[in-house]
């Protein structure tokens, strides 16, 4: 059985002394959540003062984003994943659509980010996801399988052990479109595919698969009852604990 996730990327939100309100407020909110894991991704300059102060609880916590180096040195502007580990981080999210778009991240810097994050014995979320003009030329899988093709190239069955794979169309993210559940299940189960054929139906079995897109306490439900979604990367609604916890939550109603 896969344990599903619901992580929230809250993005270049929210200021340190708010990030910490939101997270403890959100620590009770979900301390009764057993079924799923919890994951936040605040801003750097948050990190270190939420990992300590969700220690012992079950919200686990993740950096939105690492350098592709792994030793130390100068790299100004740059955070290593060992710092993130340092920090108190568990999962690092890799390979952002924003990323993508605006900042210059491509599948090899993907996959030297993720096999950093993996060297520091951190859990990897890597993002895929196609753009509106790739799904209405009918290349969305195409466009999926060379990010997964190149953001994942090297990894072991090991190292997929420590992989998440969150799926988020572009033309889903903060429009308020969700990809429909059949779309979304459709796209799951091709990557689940692609896995079995790389490292074998038992890894592609245990992976799990994020839907990200839109996702809110309205739409979870729907969403969670597709075989291949293992759970959501929630942007916009994850920013109040009281909407985040409702979809950490969704197994209550
Ligand atoms: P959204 O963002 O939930 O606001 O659409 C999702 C994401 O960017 O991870």
């Amino acid at each position: 059985m896969r344990k599903p996730v619901i992580a929230g990327n809250w993005k270049m939100y929210k200021l340190h002394d708010e990030a910490v309100k939101t997270a403890l407020e959100l620590r009770s909110l979900v301390a009764n959540a057993n079924h799923c894991e919890v994951v936040i991704a605040p801003v750097f300059t948050a990190l270190k003062t939420v990992c300590d102060r969700l220690e012992g609880s079950n919200v686990r916590v993740s950096a939105q984003d690492c350098a592709t180096e792994t030793e130390q040195g100068a790299h100004t502007g740059e955070v290593s994943a060992e710092m993130l580990n340092d920090a108190g981080c568990s999962h690092i999210i890799i390979g952002h659509s924003e990323r993508r778009q605006f900042y210059g991240e491509t599948d090899r810097s993907v996959n030297l980010k993720t096999r950093a994050c993996l060297k520091s014995g951190l859990t990897a979320i890597v993002c895929v996801g196609e753009m509106l003009p790739d799904r209405e030329s009918g290349n969305a899988e195409k466009v999926v399988k060379e990010q997964l093709e190149g953001g994942l190239d090297g990894l072991t069955v090991s190292d997929m052990e420590r992989i998440i794979i969150a799926y988020e169309p572009v033309w889903a993210i903060g429009t308020g479109k969700t990809a429909t559940p059949g779309q979304a299940q459709e796209m799951h189960g091709f990557i689940r595919s692609f896995i079995a054929e790389k490292h074998g139906k038992e890894t592609a079995d245990q992976t799990r698969i994020l839907y990200g897109g839109s996702v809110k306490p309205e739409n979870i439900g729907e969403l969670m009852d597709q075989t291949d979604i293992d759970g959501a990367l929630v942007g916009g609604a994850s920013l109040s604990a009281e909407s985040f916890s409702k979809i950490v939550n969704y197994n209550l109603g």
